[in-house]
C-alpha cells in the first residue's frame, strides 16, 4: 500500500494508471476509521481496479474550533486497517498541502445546504464541497463512495458532481450499525460509558417513529419524536425532519410516490451524533 502526502506524488502516480485505462475508486474520509468506512473500501475494491483512500480532517467544514480540535485522529491504526483491507493508495495531506492559501470558493448548493445540518452548522457543507471538489479534481475517480449516515452530505455531493459536470458515479453505502443499533461514527469513540449506554435510544426512537406512520401524519410523528427526547434529559434533540430524498424538503403528508427519509441530530454530552432512517 502506497502512502502519499503531496498532491504531486498522488497525481503523478494516478496519471500512469489512468493512461493504462485502470478504473479508480475514491473513498474520502477524515480518518478514525470504523466498520462503516471498511464497508466503503471493500465495496470500492470489488468495483474498481485501484482504490484510493484519503484521510484528511478538513478544517473548513468545522464551524466550531473545539469540535475540530477534539476530532479523533488515529492515523497509525487507520493505515494498518487499510493495509489489511488491501487499499492501494492512501493520501494523507497536510492542511497546507490542501489549502496553500485560504479557500474563498462559495458553492451554490441550491438550498440543500440550508436545512437540517446546514441550519445548525453554518458553512459546513460549503467546506465539504471545497474539499470534495478538490479531491475529485486531483484523483479523477470513476466512482466515489460515501456512507448514507451522512445522508444530506450524499445528496449535496450528487449535486456537486452535476454542477462540476464530472463523469463520476457516486456510490451510496448503507449505514453500518453496532449490535444495539447505534450508527457507526468516528465520533462514537468520544462518548463516555454512560453516554454510550444511552446512545442506542436514537435509533430505537427512529424505528418507533417509523412505526407511527400508520396512525400519525408527518408533523404528528415529529411532535412525538420531540416529546420522546424531552423525556430523556441526557439527550438533546437538535432537529428531527422527515424529508423527501432529492430536494430535502420537509413533507407534510405521506406520499407513496416519494422516497422519505427521517433525519436527526442529537447532542449527547459534548458529542453530536446524526442518524437517519428510510420511511418508505
Ligand atoms: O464524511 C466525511 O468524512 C467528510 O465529510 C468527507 C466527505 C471526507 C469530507 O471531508
Amino acid at each position: 500500500m502506497i502512502v502519499y502526502r503531496t498532491k504531486t506524488d498522488l497525481t503523478g502516480h494516478l496519471l500512469t494508471l489512468q493512461n493504462e485505462g485502470k478504473t479508480i475508486g475514491l473513498v474520502p474520509t477524515m480518518g478514525a476509521l470504523h466498520q462503516g468506512h471498511m464497508s466503503l473500501v471493500e465495496k470500492a475494491r470489488t468495483e474498481n481496479n485501484f482504490v484510493v483512500v484519503t484521510i484528511f480532517v478538513n478544517p473548513t467544514q468545522f464551524n466550531d474550533q473545539s469540535d475540530l480540535d477534539h476530532y479523533p485522529r488515529t492515523l497509525d491504526q487507520d493505515l494498518e486497517l487499510l493495509r489489511q483491507l488491501e487499499a492501494d493508495l492512501v493520501f494523507v495531506p497536510s492542511v497546507k498541502e490542501m489549502y496553500p492559501e485560504e479557500d474563498m470558493q462559495i458553492f451554490d448548493l441550491g438550498g440543500l445546504d440550508k436545512v437540517m445540518e446546514g441550519k445548525h452548522r453554518q458553512g459546513h457543507f460549503n467546506g465539504v464541497a471545497q474539499i470534495v471538489s478538490k479531491l475529485f479534481l486531483l484523483v479523477h475517480p470513476h466512482r466515489a463512495y460515501f456512507g448514507q449516515k451522512d445522508f444530506q452530505q450524499l445528496v449535496i455531493i450528487r449535486r456537486l458532481v452535476e454542477m462540476m459536470e464530472l463523469d463520476l458515479t457516486i456510490v451510496p453505502c448503507p449505514i453500518v450499525r453496532e449490535k444495539d443499533g447505534l450508527a457507526m461514527s468516528s465520533r462514537n469513540t468520544m462518548l463516555n460509558k454512560e453516554e454510550r449506554k444511552l446512545a442506542p435510544f436514537i435509533y430505537e426512537t427512529l424505528v418507533k417513529a417509523r412505526g407511527k406512520m400508520e396512525t400519525l401524519n408527518p408533523s404528528q410523528v415529529k411532535e412525538w419524536v420531540i416529546l420522546q427526547f424531552k423525556k430523556q434529559s441526557d439527550l438533546y434533540l437538535e432537529y428531527f425532519e422527515i424529508v423527501e430524498d432529492k430536494g430535502l424538503m420537509s413533507i407534510d403528508e405521506w406520499d407513496k410516490e416519494m422516497n422519505k427519509v427521517a433525519c436527526l441530530a442529537v447532542l449527547l454530552g459534548e458529542v453530536r451524533l446524526i442518524d437517519n432512517l428510510n420511511f418508505d
